[in-house]
């Protein structure tokens, strides 16, 4: 028997305030929240329930976020919840990419596969979740395209009016063409992401809008699930490293909250390290983490992966903890590393967004330096779909001069036999 309660604490000053209260930040401080759970089960019993839920074919434990519903939103009864499903993406090895990073245990945990093509699904159901449970009238989100997309399709589905806020002229065309076509109104902010994060802060506390950024401490309950299922899917012998992309640094936190309940429930008595890594024209958190964390700073951000172009990440002192805690380390990769890798990835058929290469990038970086042994295990998380940011791919492969390495041109041919033959013969030379 599995007996639980759930509460919202504030991070900064130790104020609690309930599960139910919707207004999204600390009353007394306005610091971040984090939900706590009280999780009486002995770890057996747990790993035992989860396993079961694996067979379900119906019901909302069929996700992949609700299989670990004691970990995430107990409270919550079925006809709460509002799911796709989501999760259960497949963790991958490919011979390809580990004699290209260097390490041979390495595995891909491709949260592309979600139903908007990113990782984002798995807190966006919660977070929606909790906010119909306590009666929202609209949800609203800045985001650089994969949180809309994932805002408007969940609000689509439950039922409730999106808002979202977007920086103008920098979202991938996969991501702006979900959140149109889900049905959320879209506003177009002349300003990068960290000015949309603002201006949607000011519009929960004063147009009574919840907000489903990943400053929402629901939303993170939710990826903490790529963490739990990952493990389970190593039947919970965790790897030495766990490598994702960082932005605006929910996941980050996440990760390190996922990683701490793990280790106290004794779902596991080891903890990964965790290797957060910034592009390098948006990377304040890696250029922190050089000095011991020691300043906050703030940047003006640039890089191709426009998912993480973002100057003045939210979830900063959580992701602290979490690099702290799991004695991870944050490095930043540039553009062309990052394009290289995605290109890399893209050709051994798995595909990412951008963004999503930066921890493979990463990856390969840290193995050079030697930080990663080469007899390591490590868990590379790709956080979006190859379709996300179909210009990225185009102006890689078929427009960018000198051509890169790994670039495929489409080639042009008259309609006949004689010409394919000659390609054919330059495919095998
Ligand atoms: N990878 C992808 C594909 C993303 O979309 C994001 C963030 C990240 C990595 C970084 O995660 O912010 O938790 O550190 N995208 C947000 C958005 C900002 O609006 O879709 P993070």
């Amino acid at each position: 028997m599995i007996d639980q309660w759930s509460a919202q604490v504030c991070e900064e000053c130790g104020t609690r305030i309930l599960e139910s209260d919707s207004r999204g930040d600390c009353p007394a401080c306005g610091g971040l929240l984090e939900i706590v759970h009280e999780i009486v089960s002995d770890p057996s019993s747990l790993k035992e329930v989860f396993a079961d839920r694996r067979s379900h074919v119906t019901g909302v434990e069929r996700s992949g976020v609700w299989r670990y519903r004691e970990l995430v939103l107990p409270t919550a009864a079925d006809v709460d919840v509002v799911s796709h499903p989501e999760g259960n993406t497949p963790l991958m090895q490919r011979e390809k990419l580990s004699e290209w990073t260097g390490v041979d245990g390495l595995w891909i945990k491709h949260e592309g596969h979600n139903p908007t093509g990113s990782f984002k699904d798995r807190g966006m159901t919660v977070a929606i979740t909790q906010a119909r449970r306590t009666g929202a009238t609209a949800v609203a989100c800045a985001s650089t395209g994969n949180t809309s997309a994932s805002l408007a399709a969940y609000a689509a589905h439950a039922g409730i009016p999106a808002l979202v806020f977007v920086p103008a002229g920098r979202v991938a065309l996969g991501k702006i063409a979900q959140t149109i076509a889900y049905g959320a109104r879209t506003l177009v902010v002349r300003g990068n992401f960290d000015t949309c994060l603002e201006l949607a802060v000011q519009a929960r506390d004063t147009l009574g809008i919840q907000l489903l950024n990943s400053v929402n401490p629901f939303r993170l309950e939710g990826q903490k699930t790529i963490v739990f299922e990952l493990l389970e899917q190593l039947d919970w012998a965790p790897p030495d490293w766990i490598a994702l992309p960082a932005g605006n640094l929910g996941n980050t936190a996440a990760f390190g909250k996922a990683l701490r309940e793990a280790c106290s429930l004794g779902l596991i008595s080891r903890v990964p390290r965790i290797a957060a890594i910034q592009a390098a024209g948006a990377a304040p958190f890696a250029r922190s983490f050089a000095g011991g964390f020691a300043e906050r700073l703030r940047v003006e951000p640039e890089t191709i992966a426009t998912a993480i172009r973002i100057g003045a990440p939210a979830s900063w002192n959580r992701a602290v903890r979490s690099i702290r805690e799991t004695n991870g380390i944050v490095d930043s990769v540039t553009d062309a590393e990052i394009l290289e890798a995605k290109a890399v990835i893209d050709a051994s058929g798995l595909g990412c967004e951008p963004a999503s290469a930066a921890s493979l990038a990463g990856v390969a970086k840290l193995r050079r330096a030697g930080t990663i042994r080469k007899s390591e295990s490590v868990v590379a998380v790709l956080t979006g779909h190859l379709l996300k940011d179909p210009g990225a791919v185009v102006s890689y492969h078929q427009d960018t001069e000198p051509r890169p390495e790994h670039a495929n041109r489409p080639i042009e041919i008259d309609a006949t036999l004689a010409d394919i033959e000659r390609v054919l013969r330059s495919m095998s030379s």
